[in-house]
């Protein structure tokens, strides 16, 4: 990894914590989703502004109304209802208008968020594909998993529900305000104070419920991690009888969940019935300041000359204004009452960025591999010669290790020094205890991981230099664990080359000795395999593991304890099948049964990450040494 995707890192928010840039990460996450899609971005402010204005504009009528009643000095009659009938149609219209646009304007958040998200998780997913191993290796599955899912859905929320609020909100705040302004500045004080101590209340609530939010968070996610590990490890805790243990710490995990949940929604539900409070203090304030303000004809000449104009009078303004007071409070509860979503929802779109900001794996050198192009009409590396044409290497499996120091971490050293070469079509064995670095030597030529010195050559071309998809092309690689992929037999073994036929990947079966049980399964090779291959014995996943590289028609193979787990007479009967697959070819073979490997034209054992014996298995037994230890059983492997 370099340092500009480590300095990302540094720069990410860990689960639990706040957004480190919330300021940028809103204005990036806005751009996101409203950039694309312009048109129906302006269509859905058009709609908000509408329902902001009809609101207002409901409560002009009302002071309408009122002042229409209010007029007449011969009591109630009959006319009264000719006369504000066409006010009440007005704000029966102005209403509909209103929801009509509430309507519009959500559905088309809706429509905007949802494109926005999907085109999100197709850039994660995307993103994943090209990252480097070293990325997974420093994440849990349950965190990666958290932000197709957790971190998402709060982004969905906040497009959905919090950003057109906050539009709206804000839009009404500025009508109303302008409508107060007009009516009457001293009442508009009255608003202001109440909202002034609104807004302290809610910033004070409101920061404690948004750590508590995102302590809910961390304590969601290690529930997430834990549920996963334990579906995942059923099989081991039912081996070892620690059911009753998984629960106990279940539980703990559980209660944290529960706790940092109630602590977060407790803020969140007070702020509620206290603004609340504090909008019918209001309420109550502006009337009686409004009534003041009629007595003592305090108001402005201005006032006066507006209401006649309208042809209001003073009580149907003070009406109105009481409405359009509640209707300043309300944008400003609202908004405040999604801070901690706002929180989240910020801290997870930051994560997101992240990881969509992290550096690929490089793509590897300019060298690629070609068949048929040059006069042999085979296989062959196409690099880019100086003088502008191309020269053309054919593709032999000659595999080099000059030197080569790694470590998985800047602190630790794992291989030391190795050096060693495979000719084209030999047969190299490694052998050595348990973590002594033999999947690690296969990690390298594949360059799942980079080396800190030295060379490692591919006929006589620095693995560096050539393209990382076109190196993996040239290599088949039984994996030491097996993994399958949901899907039949049959779509599992032309994994391994997708443009194999179903004969040729009936004939690797047969090679590979899989043929006699596929045969056997249910619905031969169109059975379906499920849970990465549950329903099948190890043996038989290493059987398909070992199918598909036969299919893959590589010159290289990286066979890494490709049959530790088939039994040593099936083993037998697959030795021929391994046999014409390793012919011509280059071989890379781990075992753990010295048996398979004594036919290697070379045999290294590895011993702390550095190779202390190498040679034939004839030469390697003189020297009695650990190889001779290891084949005469007088030092058992693991
Ligand atoms: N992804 C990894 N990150 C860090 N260390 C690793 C990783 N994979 C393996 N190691 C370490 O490298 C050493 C060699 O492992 P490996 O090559 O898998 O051994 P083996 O010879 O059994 O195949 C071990 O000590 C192991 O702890
Ligand atoms: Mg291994």
């Amino acid at each position: 990894m370099n340092k500009n995707s480590r300095r990302n890192e540094k720069n990410a928010p860990t689960r639990g914590k706040g957004a480190k840039n919330p300021l940028k990460t809103l204005k990036r996450l806005l751009v996101y989703a409203f950039s694309r899609n312009k048109l129906a971005t302006a269509f859905m402010v058009i709609f908000v502004l509408f329902s902001s204005v009809t609101k207002i504009t409901a409560t002009q009528f009302v002071a309408k109304i009122i002042n229409e009643l209010s007029m007449p000095v011969n009591g109630i009659s009959p006319d009264m209802v000719g006369i504000v009938y066409p006010s009440i149609i007005a704000i029966s219209a102005i209403y509909l208008i209103g929801s009509a646009s509430d309507f519009a304007y959500n559905i088309i958040m809706m429509y905007i968020a949802n494109g926005t998200l999907k085109k999100m998780r197709d850039e994660m997913f995307a993103k994943m594909q090209k990252l480097p191993l070293k990325y997974f290796d420093s994440r849990t599955h349950g965190d990666l998993m958290s932000l197709y899912t957790n971190d998402v859905d709060t982004m969905r929320q906040l497009l959905t529900q919090t950003i057109p609020q906050l539009i709206s909100s804000a839009l009404t705040l500025v009508a109303v305000f302008v409508y107060m302004v007009i009516y009457s500045v001293t009442l508009l004080l009255v608003v202001l104070a109440v909202l002034i101590a609104i807004i302290f209340i809610t910033k004070f609530v409101a920061g404690k419920s948004a750590k508590y939010y995102l302590t809910h968070q961390i304590a969601l996610g290690g529930l997430n991690g834990y549920v996963e590990e334990m579906t995942e490890g059923q099989k081991v805790i039912k081996v070892f009888c620690h059911e009753e243990k998984a629960r106990e710490r279940f539980k703990i995990l559980n209660d944290e969940l529960n706790e940092s949940g109630r602590k977060a929604h407790k803020y969140a539900f007070i702020l509620g019935p206290v603004n609340n409070n504090l909008g019918y203090i209001q309420y109550v304030l502006v009337a009686l300041v409004g009534v003041m303000v009629i007595a003592f004809g305090g108001e402005s000449a201005l006032l006066s000359v507006y209401c006649s104009a309208l042809g209001n009078g003073v009580v149907g303004m003070i009406i109105a204004f009481l409405m359009a007071s509640r209707q300043f409070n309300m944008p400003v509860q609202q908004v405040s009452q999604q801070l901690s979503a706002i929180v989240m929802a910020l801290a997870g779109a930051e994560r997101i960025f992240q990881m969509v900001d992290t550096l690929p794996e490089d793509g590897g050198g300019e060298v690629t591999l070609t068949f048929g192009e040059n006069e042999s009409g085979k296989w062959a590396w196409k690099k880019p010669a100086a003088d502008g044409g191309y020269e053309y290497i054919p593709l032999k499996g000659d595999i080099r290790f000059d030197d080569v120091v790694f470590g998985y971490t800047d602190e630790k050293v794992i291989l030391n020094n190795i050096s060693l070469y495979a000719k084209p079509g030999q047969k190299i064995a490694f052998v050595g205890s348990t973590g002594a670095g033999k999947t690690t030597i296969t990690n390298l030529i594949n360059r799942f991981y980079d080396i800190n010195s030295g060379t490692i050559t591919y006929d006589g071309l620095d693995i560096k230099s050539i393209k990382k998809d076109d190196l993996r092309k040239s290599l088949g690689v039984v994996l030491q664990d097996t993994h399958l992929f949901t899907g039949t037999v049959m779509e599992n073994i032309r994994y391994g080359r997708l443009d194999a036929t179903d004969e040729e990947c009936i004939n690797a079966a047969k090679l590979a000795n899989a043929d006699f049980f596929i045969s056997h399964l249910p619905e031969g090779y169109e059975t379906k395999i499920k849970g990465d291959g549950a329903n099948l014995s190890q043996g038989q996943r290493q059987l398909l593991a070992i199918s598909r590289a036969m299919v893959s028609e590589c010159p290289v193979l990286i066979l890494d304890e490709a049959t530790s787990s088939i039994d040593t007479r099936t083993e037998k009967l697959i030795e021929k099948g391994m046999d014409k697959l390793m012919e011509g070819r280059t071989v890379f073979v781990i075992a753990h049964r010295l048996s398979t490997v004594r036919n290697s034209h070379a045999i290294m054992v590895l011993e702390h990450g550095e190779i202390i014996e190498r040679g034939s298995h004839e030469q390697l037994l003189e020297q009695k040494g650990k190889y001779y230890q290891l084949y005469t059983g007088a030092f058992e492997l693991d």
